[in-house]
């Protein structure tokens, strides 16, 4: 497993398991216990997601030691004291600590919940703390006013959405930046440009668009609830994209480089 070094010194496993949408119970706790037989040792989930129990009780049941295991998950920051809610997290979870902890969106400005996310951080609720959904203005305030810089910002981030603007504003501030539906939630496996890489050097669209982001060293947690898709996302260290067809696939991003996390905040 490669990994992204944090400005903190922890470190963060190129590749994850996310689990947006992914039911509590059985489907969730199976896509977990599959990830980790298969060798994932990241697994992300958030507070918004409903199925942090399942996440904590497939990990109790892989045998999996827990400190070989990177866990994310997220603040809904329509609650109100993140020390609080990460207390609740880990109880659904059955964990001591959490690696990292982020602000699930700004909602409320970029600023209201990082003081809290501080004192989780010096509790020792979570290794790292950091933020999600964050534009580069969003950044500029949150580590001009707190005392830790986040240590990563989790973002809708693909070939389609390369976001040059934010991932620039995020390497200035040393900040990781993460991406969440690398494969676009399964809309650009469907590219015929990603289709024609993947069939030219003998891999799947989503091995390429998977290549894409980690080769950019930019950490990737696809979604699947099916164990040979699981299997399939991981054989991504195996092989690399040359210059030209990392070149054609930036080519593919519709965001104009944009420095912004999202196109719409919804939670505005
Ligand atoms: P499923 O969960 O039914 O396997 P993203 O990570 O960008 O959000 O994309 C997740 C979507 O892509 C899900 O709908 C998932 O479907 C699908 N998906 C994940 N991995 C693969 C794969 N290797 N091949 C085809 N579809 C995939």
């Amino acid at each position: 497993m490669e990994f992204a070094k944090l400005n903190d010194g922890n470190q963060l496993p190129l590749l994850g398991l996310g689990v947006w949408q992914v039911p509590d119970g059985s489907s969730c706790e199976n896509a977990v216990r599959w990830a980790l037989d298969l060798g994932y040792r990241h697994i992300d989930t958030a507070q918004a997601y409903r199925n942090e129990a399942s996440v904590g009780k497939a990990l109790r049941d892989s045998g999996v030691p827990r400190d070989e295991v990177f866990i994310t998950t997220k603040f809904y920051p329509g609650g109100k004291d993140p020390v609080a809610e990460a207390e609740h997290s880990l109880r659904r979870l059955g964990l001591d600590q959490v690696d990292l902890y982020l602000v699930h969106w700004p909602q409320g400005g970029p600023v209201r919940a990082w003081p809290g996310m501080e004192r989780a951080r010096e509790r020792g609720l979570a290794r790292s703390i950091g933020v999600s959904n964050f534009s580069a203005a969003d950044l500029d305030a949150v580590t001009g006013a707190g005392s830790v810089v986040p240590a990563a910002n989790q973002v809708q981030f693909s070939a389609v959405e390369y976001r040059r603007g934010l991932l620039e504003a995020c390497h200035r501030h040393g900040i990781a930046l993460e991406a969440y539906s690398p494969l676009g939630t399964g809309r650009h496996l469907r590219d015929r440009r990603v289709a024609d890489i993947a069939a030219r050097t003998g891999r799947t669209p989503a091995q390429v668009l998977l290549r894409w982001c980690v080769q950019h060293g930019v950490p990737v947690i696809p979604k699947s609830t099916h164990r040979e898709r699981i299997a399939e996302n991981a054989q991504i260290f195996d092989f690399s994209l040359s210059a030209a067809d990392m070149a054609a696939l930036d080519e593919l991003d519709k965001t104009r480089g944009t420095d912004r996390a999202l196109e719409r905040s919804w939670w505005r």
